[in-house]
């Protein structure tokens, strides 16, 4: 029955997907992406008036695709339960899950008010808990799926004064390696993308410090992220960096440790 439902699907069919945090920043590029390959995208955040502008983005430009615009709060396990279920009642099926939705912290640890490690905590663990829990559901009455968590290199290689938020990445990437033997039975493939500094709204939405860029390592742009989640659905990697300077600086990590801790310091010191 599933391998029936799989085969429903031709491969140029678009795709349904459900793109949590879409309304900046590397969601918005990624639904802007693909609703120009033709897929159907469900976008969610908390503000109205920009998923709103998203989907008029995509009327006024003509893209193929279509994108749903759906208020919900990935800390609120029953908006995403709302939001996938809009979504299957516009579309009929869910194929991909991007759980993209995140929130940063800079700051020493112990001088952080403990409201933002919260939000922090909640947005990033507990959110992509709540959608992937939403999700998973539908995508196995589709027959399958995949799940890309927009993590950070900052989950493998934690860094000074960015502790909470490499804390919040390290919990999602488990999560993720750990869903994928765990939802293999059902075809639903799991990646985690290990994304590198990148020009958007994220600093300067950042809590503790806000604003500050690290120095010394040049920000990729929301689109070249896009483009990396669109090859993550083609290749189903288990992790994936998005450019070698990233993956040197992981590897530096593993085989390193201290050289690493001495550049992670400059660049986010
Ligand atoms: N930018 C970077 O340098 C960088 C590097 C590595 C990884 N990442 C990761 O990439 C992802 C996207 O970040 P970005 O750079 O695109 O930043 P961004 O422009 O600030 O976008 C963050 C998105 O998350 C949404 N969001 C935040 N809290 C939410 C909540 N409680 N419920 C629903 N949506 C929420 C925001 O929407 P609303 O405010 O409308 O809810 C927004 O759409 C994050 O997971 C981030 O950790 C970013």
């Amino acid at each position: 029955m599933q391998l029936l439902r799989k085969t429903l699907l031709p491969a140029d069919a678009p795709r349904a997907l459900l793109i949590t945090g879409g309304s900046s920043g590397i969601g918005r590029a990624a639904a802007l992406l693909f609703a120009a390959l033709g897929d159907r995208v469900t976008v969610t955040g908390r503000r109205a008036d920009r998923l709103e502008a998203l989907r008029r983005e995509a009327e006024e430009r003509e893209l193929p695709g279509m994108i749903l615009p759906v208020v919900a709060d990935v800390t609120d396990a029953e908006a995403m339960r709302r939001a996938v279920a809009l979504a299957l009642a516009e579309f009929n099926r869910l194929d991909v899950l991007v759980a993209n939705a995140g929130i940063g912290h800079r700051g020493p640890l112990v001088e952080a008010e403990w409201a933002d490690i919260e939000t922090v905590l909640r947005t990033n663990i507990d959110g992509v808990i709540h959608s992937v829990r939403a999700a998973v559901p539908a995508m196995r009455a589709s027959g399958g799926g995949h799940i890309v968590l927009v993590s950070s290199v900052l989950g493998p290689l934690p860094g000074p004064y960015v502790s909470v938020y490499s804390a919040s990445k390290a919990a999602a990437d488990a999560l993720g390696r750990a869903l994928r033997g765990e939802l293999r039975a059902d075809h639903i493939h799991v990646s985690v993308l290990w994304v590198g500094q990148t020009h958007t709204e994220f600093a300067e939405r950042r809590l503790g410090q806000p604003g500050r860029v690290a120095r010394r390592w040049p920000p990729m742009t929301p689109e070249q992220v896009a483009g990396g989640i669109a090859r993550a659905l083609e290749r189903k990697p288990r992790t994936m960096t998005l450019r070698w300077r990233d993956s040197a600086l992981l590897w530096a990590g593993r085989h390193f440790p201290a050289l690493a801790e001495r550049l992670l310091a400059r660049i986010y010191g």
